[in-house]
């Protein structure tokens, strides 16, 4: 399975995040092959709750994308496919098939830079209520040789000035290689 975030075992993240808070609606932006779609929904599997809708451009998108329906089969092997529908989608338009506050955990991993990650905040933070985890976050993901190449912008600077994010989310980021950053959306006052 093609991905960035098998060589420091993410899966192990995407997993505990799930388990630990229970999503019942989780939205996934950004699907490859499925290995975060698959750790999800074995979190979701371990709660007996919850759902996971991914979206992903599939044939659609220019450079390495996915098969939809090898996914399914992939998760239908693994006995996750119930907890999962997959859908095709641009990232940019989907936002609009959500109500406000409706999606409990975000996953947003388009080959993200930190335009992306401007843009995804506008369109998808009002849909969300509760995390949002977006691949990237450190100095070294920052440096990855197409950032440095096709002129992308940080996302280290956008973490840093964007006020959607500073004003809204206690984030962290886990900086192994490729990185995570985890957003935890403000109780505003209810501790
Ligand atoms: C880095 S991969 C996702 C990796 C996957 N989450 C994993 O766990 O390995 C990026 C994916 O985003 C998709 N993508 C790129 N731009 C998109 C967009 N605007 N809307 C939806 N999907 C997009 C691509 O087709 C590709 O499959």
């Amino acid at each position: 399975m093609r991905t960035s975030y098998k060589q420091n075992e993410f899966g192990e993240i995407f997993y505990n995040l799930v388990t630990t808070y229970k999503p019942e609606s989780v939205v996934e932006l950004g699907v490859l092959d499925g290995y975060s779609t698959m750790h999800i929904a074995k979190g979701l599997q371990t709660n007996d709750r919850g759902r996971l809708w991914g979206y992903d451009l599939w044939e659609d998108y220019g450079y390495k994308h996915g098969d939809m329906d090898e996914v399914y089969d992939m998760l239908r092997e693994e006995g996750l496919s119930s907890y999962v529908t997959l859908m095709k989608g641009d990232a940019f338009e989907v936002h609009d098939e959500w109500a406000e506050n409706e999606i409990d955990f975000l996953h947003v991993d388009i080959s993200n830079d930190g335009k992306v990650i401007k843009e995804i905040m506008e369109l998808w933070h009002p849909k969300v209520s509760g995390i949002i985890a977006f691949e990237g976050g450190s100095v070294e993901r920052d440096n990855v040789d197409w950032m440095d190449k096709y002129d992308k912008e940080s996302i280290v600077e956008e973490l840093r000035t964007n006020k959607l994010i500073n004003e809204y989310y206690t984030y962290y980021t886990y900086t192994e290689f490729p990185s995570m950053t985890i957003m935890f959306r403000r109780l505003r006052g209810c501790l």
